[in-house]
């Protein structure tokens, strides 16, 4: 079998290793929502009206009466006085217009066979429900509900629930750690938490009910908890306190509620999404509801090719942006049917996913290249026992994407005859900014390709001069976008710092966001984004601080000091790499590693759990007593170092380099 996968990849790669572009299907280009090269031209000359045509895609209570308000930026505002409701527009409209009868989410269990499907009308009626008891708990319009929830149908339906009363959601990961839970619910002063009993990982059930406890004894202030059962039988046999109510009676009690849609500005808060960043304390990004979810539904149709009728899969989670954005809240403003899977690709067989791909005739996968990775590890045979022939699109989004992978996505799910769109994009963005147009665009594999139209992304050096093609450089957008962050939380002056501060020039007005990436442009203005430049590494597609990483470790009694940089790993894009240095009578013994990896996954979760802790004398720093990230990066990736004679220690390198290679 191995001997055949490889021969096969060499052939694969024979034929297409020469090939660096591709054009779209032309089965596809007939059929593609955006298929007319002109709407760069006509977006860059219509700007910023050009978005107009987002805006379009939703239902307005009332017809806004600007597009854009520059007067006080970066702060700027989309869709001025415009007046919306979320959970109308993901939900009521398509009812409204008959087709309350087909369905929004194809809810697909780990235990193989469960399965629930939600019609438009079923989700506007838990919806409803939830939104009346949501109310009665008492909580109003701007209150901030935090959910701790996996991949089960209630976390879509919390949010949307939230949507339709005016509270904005955060929804934490569930695979982050109980103290992640109370930081996050502490800066928001959420004061509400959805979370539920357990849930299934390869076979077993996982306690998820303890973790929320655990956290929620973290946070000073009052609580109301809303737990859904998901174990059932299989459960943990949890008894719920006094602030904590069963999901399925207080539903049960509001049978057949329903709730007015919430007017809400445009500029209103849809929900806070926590994300990693330079210092140890996480970002609460804010986005707004008309200007996110418009720029949500737009780039789910232009971009994936969304339509209707179509069954569409995104495998994120949804406790990340992209599960927001491209699971919930664009397909379901199109009115689409989301599938939503609850479990890993591999469980209980590795070709669970073309399985449900094939049983549910999938259209458009999205996906990630660490999966992308694992799938081709596997092998080929997994796709091949399936009838993959109902996709239309794939699509990939995270981490940058290597031409091999690509060329496999490309030839062993997508069978020669489906476009990739490589997707750019972040947390703040709301959505992707840097992709072709499946429809038009010449694809490259490892380019995610052009900004997309109304976006203006450029490659520029230190100075912000734009640099010449075939160079490496930053990114930078110099125009605002309606699916932009507003703010951070609470702290406007770090969302300027952040994200502002490097490019802009307040003095002239002229402000340039900068996400904090590198990347080159070639001569058809391709970008290839090259990875971050701050001191975030991307594990898996997952964005850490190594700040956060680094004050876990060193809360871990024996650690005198630690310092955190992403080593390249096959699998998983990067991975955590942590040199630590013992206060002086601890050993770095097996013993002291496995406390540090049982408290890095305390402070954040089992995603960034060190691969290799190093233990050293010293770390290499420069003169002014600065860690030389760069250095360790090097020395984890095993690269040859450039001059370290510039170091206050320059001894220690080689030191240090003997303990990763000998691990
Ligand atoms: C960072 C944002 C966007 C949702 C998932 C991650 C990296 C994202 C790509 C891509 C190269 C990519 C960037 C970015 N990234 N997509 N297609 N090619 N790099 O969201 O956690 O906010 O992370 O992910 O470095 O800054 P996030």
């Amino acid at each position: 079998m191995e001997g055949d996968n490889e021969d096969e990849d060499v052939q694969l790669e024979a034929r297409l290793e020469e090939q660096d572009t591709f054009e779209p299907p032309e089965s596809f280009v007939e059929q593609a929502n955006v298929s007319d090269p002109g709407i760069y031209d006509e977006f860059e000359e219509n700007w910023p009206d050009c978005w107009e045509r987002a805006a379009n895609l939703l239902d307005w209570d009332e017809q806004y009466d600007q597009v854009l308000d520059e007067s006080d930026a970066p702060f700027y505002e989309w869709f001025v006085d415009g007046k919306l409701n979320a959970s109308y527009n993901c939900i009521d409209r398509h009812i409204e217009e008959g087709r309350g009868d087909e369905v929004a989410i194809e809810w697909v269990g780990e235990p193989v066979d469960e399965t629930w499907t939600y019609t438009y009308q079923d989700l506007y009626e838990e919806v409803n429900e939830l939104a009346a008891a949501f109310r009665e708990m008492g909580v109003g319009e701007d209150d901030v509900v935090t959910m701790y929830l996996p991949m089960i149908p209630e976390l879509p339906i919390a949010m949307l629930a939230c949507a339709r009363i005016g509270a904005p959601h955060s929804v934490v990961f569930a695979g982050f750690s109980a103290d992640a839970l109370a930081t996050r619910m502490k800066s928001a002063d959420s004061e509400y938490l959805v979370t539920c009993d357990g849930y299934y990982r390869r076979g077993d059930p996982l306690d998820h009910l303890d973790k929320a406890n655990e956290g929620l004894a973290d946070v000073d202030h009052d609580t109301t908890t809303v737990v859904v059962d998901r174990l059932g039988e299989e459960g943990f046999g949890h008894d719920l306190n006094d602030d904590q109510r069963e999901y399925a009676d207080l539903v049960a009690d509001q049978e057949g509620a329903e709730v007015e849609p919430v007017v809400r500005d445009a500029e209103d808060m849809l929900f806070l999404m926590y994300t990693s960043g330079t210092t140890g304390q996480p970002k609460g990004v804010k986005h707004t509801t008309g200007g996110y979810l418009s720029y949500a539904a737009w780039t789910t149709q232009a971009v994936l090719d969304v339509e209707p009728e179509d069954t569409y899969w995104c495998s994120a989670d949804i406790g990340w942006i992209t599960g927001h954005s491209y699971i919930v809240y664009g397909p379901l403003a199109l009115g689409t049917t989301s599938l939503m899977y609850e479990g890993t690709p591999d469980y209980p067989e590795k070709d669970r996913m073309w399985e449900i791909v094939e049983d549910y005739d999938v259209n458009q996968l999205y996906t990630a290249p660490t999966a992308i990775r694992a799938f081709m590890k596997w092998g080929k045979e997994y796709p091949a026992d399936h009838d993959l022939s109902s996709l239309r699109l794939l699509g990939t989004v995270g981490e940058p994407i290597n031409p091999r992978a690509w060329k496999w996505y490309y030839k062993h799910i997508g069978g020669e005859d489906c476009p990739i769109v490589d997707t750019w994009w972040q947390t703040e963005t709301g959505g992707m900014l840097i992709t072709t147009l499946p429809g038009i665009g010449t694809m490259k594999p490892g380019s995610a390709g052009p900004p997309l139209p109304g976006i203006d992304a450029r490659i520029v050096d230190t100075n912000g001069e734009r640099i010449q093609a075939g160079q490496a450089g930053y990114l930078t957008v110099d125009k605002p976008w309606p699916g932009m962050l507003r703010t951070l939380y609470k702290n406007d002056d770090r969302f300027i710092d952040e994200y502002w501060r490097e490019y802009s020039d307040p003095d002239s007005d002229k402000w340039v966001y900068f996400p904090e990436d590198g990347a080159k442009i070639d001569d058809d203005d391709y970008i290839t984004v090259l990875g971050r430049v701050d001191d975030v590494i991307n594990v898996s597609g997952h964005r850490l601080g190594t700040m956060e990483i680094e004050s876990a470790i060193v809360g871990v009694s024996g650690v005198a000091e630690a310092a955190v940089v992403g080593g390249d790993h096959e699998m998983k894009g990067e991975a955590v790499y942590a040199y630590v240095i013992t206060e002086d009578g601890y050993e770095g013994d097996e013993d002291l590693r496995e406390q540090i990896v049982a408290g890095v996954e305390d402070a954040i979760g089992p995603i960034a759990r060190p691969e290799q802790v190093v233990f050293t004398d010293e770390l290499p720093k420069t003169r002014s007593g600065k860690i030389m990230r760069r250095l360790l990066e090097d020395i984890a990736n095993e690269e040859e170092l450039g001059d370290t004679s510039t170091l206050r220690n320059p001894g220690v390198v080689s030191e240090i380099q003997q303990k990763v290679k000998g691990d």
